[in-house]
């Protein structure tokens, strides 16, 4: 599947549905909207054709909520059975089982609402987002989640496992074989290894080991919101949470500032708040680049356990931040673009496209 829609295809979508037939219809006062997103954001697409960003662009401008436009957008890739880091299909944790976690932020409402561990719902972020709006809480988790889910009218499906992270979640089992490591340290540590392996090989897609969407957006009032989706770590603990559900970490949205949020290892996040930090930065009066940037400084000199080095001595995982502010300005930053081939999502008049994200390190994070 191309990764992107050319600005042919992406008029061509826009008119099928009847909105981009006159071209762009772009109000602007004094903001441009712009929606940016992790790379798959422009990957997926739905029935008309659009992508994440395409769909989110396309709502705001019609007008839409704007959070419920970076919903809609992220559920593209959820509902997308080969996208294995998200929703239906996101592979599964060590047991087989895909447990899901979402947050969601309204920077206008100055509210949000997130769910962790949750299962059977294809949809996350429409979870977290009821959760926003029909509860007093923010976060609900496991079995409890899946509760709520199904008294607020969700399908709750008994596994959302599909043909292909079932064979990789075998593979996985297959490789490891836990009969043999009694020791649950060396177990776990192989089990990584092994995830990291396949990833090598190809078997894995990289952004899909700690994958995840982050999609991001700002009207022409200045109104911004955001939302973070996630199956999480590829073969993880069960009952491991992530950063994508914790407001702060994996997401943030102030709406007189900015939102960020981000992939990669949710624990780096969760040990630095790294999207709070960024928002925070922003606030101070960075440009959301050089907010990016210095979070990616924090993780580094925070990084010091040697089981999380490479032999530069530097972080040997990778995260990567969606940066935008309520001007409009936006950046994609991450900690290794090795190859200069990692891109993030951004829309904005000019249609979807994928950017390249900027690097704090040179090299990869395994050399
Ligand atoms: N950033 C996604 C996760 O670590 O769960």
């Amino acid at each position: 599947m191309p990764n992107k829609l050319n600005r042919r295809q992406f008029v061509a979508a826009g008119a099928a549905v009847g909105v981009f037939a006159r071209g762009p219809q772009v109000i602007t006062r004094g903001v441009k909207p712009v929606v940016v997103a992790a790379g798959n954001g422009n990957r997926s697409k739905n029935s008309a054709g659009l992508t994440c960003v395409a769909k989110a662009f396309k709502m705001i401008t019609e007008g839409s909520d704007v959070l419920d436009a970076c919903i809609a957008g992220v559920n593209i890739v959820e509902l997308d059975p080969e996208d294995t880091s998200v929703g239906y299909g996101g592979l599964p944790n060590a047991d087989g089982v895909v447990q899901l976690d979402a947050s969601v932020m309204h920077g206008p409402r100055k509210s949000g609402g997130s769910v962790a561990c949750l299962e059977g719902v294809r949809t996350p972020s429409l979870v977290a987002k009821k959760i926003m709006d029909e509860t007093d809480h923010v976060l609900l988790v496991g079995k409890d989640a899946q509760r709520f889910a199904r008294l607020m009218g969700f399908t709750i499906e008994d596994d959302l496992n599909t043909p292909k992270s079932r064979d990789l979640y075998l593979e996985w089992k297959r490789r490891t074989d836990p009969e043999h490591y009694l020791n649950p340290k060396d177990r776990a540590e192989l089990g990584y290894h092994v995830a990291l392996e396949m990833v090598a090989e190809g078997k894995i897609d990289p952004d899909h080991f700690h994958g995840t969407i982050n999609c991001n957006a700002v009207n022409s009032k200045g109104e911004i919101c955001g939302t973070t989706t996630t199956s999480g770590l590829a073969w993880k603990i069960p009952g491991r949470v992530g950063d994508s559900p914790i407001l702060g970490a994996g997401l943030y949205v102030d709406g007189e500032v900015g939102a960020a949020g981000s992939t990669g290892r949710g624990e780096a996040n969760l040990l630095t708040l790294a999207s709070f930090q960024i928002v925070e930065s922003m606030r101070q009066g960075m440009h959301p680049k050089d907010a990016g940037m210095a979070a990616l400084r924090r993780i580094k000199s925070q990084t010091i356990s040697k089981r999380l080095l490479n032999r530069r001595g530097e972080p040997n995982f990778n995260v990567n931040y969606y940066i935008v502010n309520v001007k409009g300005e936006y950046a994609g930053v991450t900690m290794y673009n090795s190859n200069g081939m990692s891109s993030f999502a951004v829309c904005n008049e000019k249609g979807p496209e994928n950017v390249k994200l900027e690097a704090l390190l040179n090299g990869s994070a395994n050399d």
